[in-house]
């Protein structure tokens, strides 16, 4: 017996339970063969799910489960060029991914699943018709403050007599910041050859740089709180977001040129307009995920429509605000940019790596579509298809180290 959403009935199939009217009487009886009318009934229904009996030998109903993932794949797909040798792999890669959870009971999501729920009580500290970024950004940075941490570190990195072992010092400080940081470095991602086990060690190894980068990427995760969790469960927020990081340094060190450094914390931050939103218009991003959900749209596009801006202009104006690295905001600023004349390498990093997680974890099923990305922007990456599966391989090596770190 399987779960089957309303959605997917198909003629033929037979129901493994009795089904209900609303007087109580039985509509429909367990073993009820489906037919036209019995769906079209159904779907008018409140159920949203239904126990069908696997009544057919196991080869069909397999080869039915792939063309059903093929089906939710293509949709997932439907705002990527596919003539492009790389989008194809991807869309193999993650067809690949979506048929192995649903042979492991992830059943593929449905829109009457993806209705918001209990979102009556929410209330937004701000107006859709009375905002702009600046002044979301500005109440955000009125009510709180960034980590103390991150300033101190700002300021040793910021003095030209300060050395790495100045950091190094600042950095330990923080005892659960240290320990996660560490725990990050010897994690397989990094591929050390020998066990870091001080900050000072960490500096020496990977720079300055990229130490107060990730402290900078780390404190970050701990500020964000208070987001309704009906609205946004943060930890698929933050896997999200650590699979960008993972992607974005794994291109970043096979491009010529690029310095990797700030990669992970790029990524790391990418989405965080959306946080922003989140915390201060729960009301108002309520209604954009409905209209994403709605018109098969993807989110940054529902929120240009429903608010006027997106959260790469509330991201990078906050991390502005904060004085992140002039470089870092760009890269966010410009991550859902298409037709950019001149797409730079960093934006387009961070824009392959934003498709390619969302393209690994198919199975959290919130997502309905995937952004896609410029073919002009893919360009300056000159990625061949061997690349790209070789990233994909990678990650899924690396990606678990990362995540016990953090979630
Ligand atoms: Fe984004
Ligand atoms: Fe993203």
């Amino acid at each position: 017996m399987r779960k089957v959403c309303v959605e997917h009935l198909k003629p033929g199939m037979v129901l493994g339970t009795n089904i209900y009217g609303y007087d109580g009487s039985i509509l429909y009886e367990k073993g009820y063969e489906l037919d036209e009318g019995s769906i079209t009934t159904l779907m008018e229904g409140d159920l949203s799910y239904l126990q069908i009996r696997d009544s057919r030998d196991k080869e069909t109903a397999r080869e039915d489960l792939f063309r059903r993932c093929d089906e939710y794949v293509h949709e997932f797909f439907q705002y990527v060029n596919p003539e492009n040798e790389l989008f194809n792999e991807m869309f193999r890669q993650t067809l690949k991914r979506a048929f192995k959870a649903v042979q492991y009971k992830w059943e593929l999501p449905c829109a009457a699943e993806l209705r918001a729920k209990n979102v009556e009580h929410l209330t937004d500290a701000l107006f859709i018709e009375e905002t702009r970024p600046e002044e979301i950004v500005k109440y955000e940075t009125e009510l709180v403050s960034f980590p103390d941490i991150y300033v101190q570190i700002q300021e040793v990195l910021n003095d030209v007599n300060s050395s790495a072992e100045d950091i190094a010092k600042v950095v330990s400080r923080d005892i659960g910041l240290s320990a996660k940081l560490l725990k990050l470095i010897n994690s397989p991602f990094y591929s050390l050859s020998q066990k870091v086990d001080s900050i000072s060690r960490a500096v020496s190894l990977l720079g300055s740089n990229e130490v107060s980068s990730l402290a900078l990427g780390v404190s970050t995760i701990d500020f964000f709180e208070n987001i309704p969790p009906e609205l946004m469960d943060m930890k698929t927020f933050w896997k999200h977001s650590l699979r960008c990081a993972v992607y974005s340094r794994m291109l970043a060190s096979r491009m010529q040129g690029v310095e990797e450094d700030k990669f992970f914390t790029a990524g790391l931050l990418h989405d965080v307009g959306r946080l922003i939103l989140f915390k201060n218009m729960p009301y108002a991003s309520v209604q954009v995920l409905l209209f994403a959900r709605g018109n098969m749209l993807p989110l940054v596009e529902a929120e240009s429509a429903v608010l006027g801006y997106d959260h790469t202009d509330v991201g990078a104006l906050l991390l502005e605000e904060w004085s992140f690295p002039g470089p870092l905001v760009e890269m966010i600023r410009k991550h859902h940019k298409f037709e950019d004349a001149e797409p730079s390498v960093e934006a387009a990093i961070i824009q392959l790596a934003d498709n390619l997680a969302i393209a690994s974890d198919i199975p959290s099923g919130g997502r309905f579509v995937l952004p896609g990305m410029g073919q002009d922007t893919l360009k300056v990456l000159r990625l061949s298809v061997e690349d790209l599966q070789e990233l994909f391989d990678m990650h899924d090596q690396y990606i678990q180290g990362v995540l016990d770190v953090y979630l």
